[in-house]
C-alpha cells in the first residue's frame, strides 16, 4: 500500500472538487463539510475529468460536466445514465492537517 499527501485540508474548498495529478494517477478529490472523497478523475462514459463536475451536496454524489452522469463519491457507482460502469474509490485520510489518499 502506498500513501500520498495530496494537499492540506484547508485547501480544500467545501461543497467543491478539485483535480489531483500525482505519480501518473489523476484523482478528483471532493469535500463535503469535514468529510473528504477520493475518486479516479476520469468518467467511466468518456474519460471526462470529473472534478470538473459539480459536487452534488445533499446526495454525496459528483456530476460529470460533459454528459451529466453523477456517482456516488463514497462507493464511485454510477447513480444515473450515460454511465453505466464505476469509476475506482480511494481511502482518504487527514493527519496533522494533511490530506492523505491509500493507494492498494
Ligand atoms: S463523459 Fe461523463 S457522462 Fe459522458
Amino acid at each position: 500500500m502506498t500513501t500520498l499527501t495530496l494537499c492540506p485540508f484547508d485547501e480544500l474548498v467545501d461543497g467543491e472538487a478539485r483535480r489531483f495529478d500525482i505519480d501518473g494517477h489523476r484523482f478528483a478529490v471532493a469535500r463535503i463539510g469535514e468529510q473528504v472523497f477520493c475518486i479516479d478523475d476520469r468518467c467511466s462514459h468518456e474519460d471526462f475529468s470529473l472534478s470538473e463536475g459539480e459536487v452534488l451536496v445533499d446526495e454525496c454524489e459528483i456530476e460529470c460536466a460533459r454528459h451529466g452522469a453523477t456517482f456516488d463519491l463514497k462507493t464511485g457507482l454510477p447513480q444515473s445514465l450515460p454511465a453505466t460502469t464505476g469509476v475506482a474509490t480511494y481511502l482518504v485520510t487527514v493527519n496533522d492537517n494533511e490530506v492523505q489518499v491509500e493507494l492498494p
